[in-house]
């Protein structure tokens, strides 16, 4: 069984791309980042992937704020097929994606989003839960689909809100449940221990094998 290709989108700072690096490094998961791609030419998660001495891509996103202008998302999907990319993990990539792309990867494509989805889904989901006044939010590895933060959910982990959180201080802990399920929902789909029936996401006992190339 071959190590799981990885391809990360990042728009900033990194740290979950950091964790899934980290995690390879030190065989937690069975991979190995081959391409880390941004539409932000000075993002921090670029300079960890030169770092780590994988490729960094700056793609120019054009004239829009929230998506990428087609020609640019061809760019991407062109970049993630030469590298040869068994799954694209999105790591705070701050733009939409659309039908072509989610179509060339159908199934292939997570995302790490930090609250217990369906719960404050888009924007700054810390924000919204600690304005909100919940006593649990967490984190949850999802795979995406055409709306925002809505497809099928693989793996969450619930934090708790304290009374005397900020927003800031209930975000840091999240990141910590971040840094760990986002490896470890990697892991699974190495394992080829996923399978998805409608928005159900079922976890197959270890033990079974991948093949090279169909990692679910
Ligand atoms: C994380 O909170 C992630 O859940 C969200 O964007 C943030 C990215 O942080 N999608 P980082 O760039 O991985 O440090």
């Amino acid at each position: 069984m071959g190590r799981l290709r990885i391809g990360v989108l990042a728009s900033g700072r990194g740290s979950n791309l950091q964790a899934i690096l980290d995690a390879c490094r030190e065989g937690r998961l069975t991979g190995e980042v081959v391409v880390v791609v941004s539409d932000v030419g000075d993002a921090e998660a670029l300079e960890r992937a030169r770092a780590a001495g994988v490729a960094a891509v700056h793609v120019r996103p054009g004239k829009y704020r929230t998506r990428l202008e087609p020609e640019a998302e061809k760019e991407l999907a062109n970049t993630l097929v030469e590298h040869e990319v068994d799954v694209v993990a999105l790591a705070g990539f701050m733009r939409i994606l659309h039908d072509d792309f989610l179509r060339a990867f159908e199934g292939r494509i997570v995302n790490i989003h930090p609250s217990l989805l369906p719960s404050f889904p888009g924007l700054d989901a810390q924000r919204q839960a600690h304005e909100y006044g919940v006593k649990r939010t967490g984190a949850t590895v999802h795979f995406v689909d055409p709306g925002i933060d809505t497809g099928p959910v693989i793996l969450q982990e619930a934090v708790e809100v304290r009374d005397d959180d900020t927003r800031n201080s209930l975000a840091e802990r999240i990141l910590e449940v971040e840094h760990r399920i986002y490896p470890e929902a990697l892991q699974l789909i190495a394992d080829g221990r996923l399978r998805v029936r409608g928005r159900r996401v079922y976890v197959l006992p270890a033990g079974g094998t991948r093949e090279d190339g169909e990692p679910f």
